[in-house]
């Protein structure tokens, strides 16, 4: 295609920049120019990344949707292939990149195609540079940031053949109101924030997303109300802090325990949040946690390492004390709460004392589940720059000593749930055997139990039989 272009590169020196400016709230306008494009036609989003990728992906679902666009599973069927990118770690990015150069292959069979390219890695100049320069048959990419102008860049790169790589820098208003095509009918995200102002020194996040913006209260409410009457039973509510959810509000004093406890009045089952950041976790916010009902007991809390060295040099603001402190509270509150948390290693200068600090970290807090990632610079972070001279290879074997014992924490975590009986929502059938149905518990546990598809959407009582490490088996209670 292309003789057009419209180019614009972002930087990742402007990322950074934190303004005073006030956040904007506007609404989704739909350009009646869009309607009805799509009829006829169909897409498909290849999702990468954490829920808030995932919660995006349905909102670009969702704008397609109203274009009259429908969805497809098979990407040789499609006329709009998008792949919504991750930035967090480099051998994620390698990935992506082997997809896109996969993706051409469809423009054989189909020269009317449309590839996008989307999400945190577009706000990498250096990525960006990179697709408009060696992967010609890309033909619209944008960022986090311009998501709402998804119609538009379709319209341009199928009408005018015009190469579409737009993103900008820096954050713009709060859209809401953005049309959402969501995957489950039972399940929703809800953003309640956007962006991180953390910037601990590993980390791309605050880059591509932005400074933090909070949702207003009445948006949050008003939207969780609507997927209540639309049948929802259970809402997770996403930020990349959500700690830090209002501490931006210039009018009124209205934080994460208050918004927290707002949802609780509500008729919704269950509510779950993600990400919690250790430093900005208050006791208000673990009060409000403590009076239960639809709140799950279940807390992802990222600890990153047990070494109060590391913590510092990551900038997270907490040593491992207030960390284990902070969990004793809550664990005051909610008796029996799970705790899962995502660790880091071989940061530039972990010592073996300082993994030892980690692994012990890791029994004291009684961890029942981690993600665990080894340190992948990422150009443009502080960290990228510390000198690393820990081998490849002693990073490979402390990443699997630490693995080892978190499957010891899952199963022993598991196990307590040994004949109990618990509340699962059942989402669908196992994968490997139609006969089984898989749902998660309260405190976020996958279950597998035999029965009727009629329960697919219920929330519905399973005694528990036996305890595996990843997974716990049970037969339904009538
Ligand atoms: N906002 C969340 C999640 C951020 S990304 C939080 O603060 O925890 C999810 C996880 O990816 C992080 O918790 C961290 O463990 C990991 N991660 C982030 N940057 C990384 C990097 N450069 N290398 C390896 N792991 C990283
Ligand atoms: Fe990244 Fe830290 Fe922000 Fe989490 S809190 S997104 S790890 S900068
Ligand atoms: Fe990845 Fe962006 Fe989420 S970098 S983890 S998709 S915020």
């Amino acid at each position: 295609m292309i003789e057009q272009k419209k180019y614009s590169v972002p930087s990742i020196q402007e990322a950074r920049k934190r303004g005073r400016k006030e956040t904007n709230y506007v609404s989704y306008e739909f350009d009646p120019k869009l309607e009805n494009f799509g009829v006829g036609k169909k897409y498909i989003i290849k999702t990468y990344g954490c829920q808030g990728n995932l919660a995006d992906s349905e909102k670009m679902s969702g704008i397609l949707q109203r274009m009259g666009y429908t969805e497809v599973q098979e990407e040789s069927e499609a006329d709009v292939i998008l792949v919504n990118t991750c930035a967090i770690r480099e051998n994620a990015e390698q990935r992506v990149f082997g997809e896109i150069g996969r993706l051409k292959k469809y423009k054989q069979t189909n020269p009317h195609l449309i590839i996008g390219i989307c999400g945190c890695m577009p706000q990498e100049e250096k990525v960006t540079s990179k697709i408009r320069d060696d992967f010609s048959h890309v033909d619209i990419a944008f960022g986090t940031h311009n998501l709402p102008n998804l119609g538009e860049y379709i319209y341009q790169a199928t009408t005018n053949m015009t190469r579409m790589i737009e993103v900008f820098s820096e954050e713009g208003d709060i859209i809401e109101n953005i049309p959402t095509y969501r995957d489950h009918n039972r399940k929703a995200w809800v953003n309640i924030m956007y962006g991180c102002d953390e910037f601990c020194t590993y980390c791309i996040v605050p880059y591509t997303r932005g400074k933090e913006r909070s949702r207003r209260p009445d948006s949050i409410l008003e939207e969780i109300k609507e997927l209540i009457n639309e049948g929802y039973a259970e809402v997770t509510l996403l930020g990349q802090n959500v700690n830090a959810y209002g501490k931006d509000f210039t009018d009124m004093d209205y934080t994460f325990a208050n918004l927290l406890d707002d949802i609780r009045k509500t008729d919704l089952k269950r509510v779950r949040f993600t990400t919690s950041h250790p430093r900005d976790l208050d006791k208000a916010t673990m009060d409000v946690m403590g009076k239960g009902g639809n709140i799950m007991p279940h807390l992802h809390l990222p600890v990153q390492s047990g070494s109060n060295h590391i913590l510092k040099r990551m900038n997270r603001k907490y040593t491992k004390e207030e960390y284990l402190e902070k969990l004793a509270y809550l664990r005051t509150k909610v008796p029996g709460i799970s705790i899962t948390t995502d660790i880091i290693v071989g940061f530039p200068g972990e010592t073996e004392e300082d993994f030892q600090a980690t692994l012990d970290l890791v029994r004291e807090a009684k961890f029942e589940g981690a993600f665990t990632f080894i340190f992948s610079p990422r150009e443009g972070t502080p960290a990228a720059r510390y000198p690393d001279e820990t081998d490849p290879s002693v990073k490979s074997e402390r990443l699997q000593r630490l693995n080892e014992l978190v499957t010891v924490g899952s199963l022993e975590g598991n196990k307590r749930f040994e004949n109990e009986i618990v509340e699962v929502l059942v989402e669908g059938t196992s994968k490997t055997d139609s006969a089984i149905l898989t749902g998660y518990t309260a405190h976020n546990k996958l279950v597998n139990f035999k029965g009727d598809l009629k329960y697919i959407g219920e929330i519905v009582k399973v005694k528990i039989t036996k305890a595996y490490s990843w997974h716990l088996a049970g037969e339904i209670v009538e």
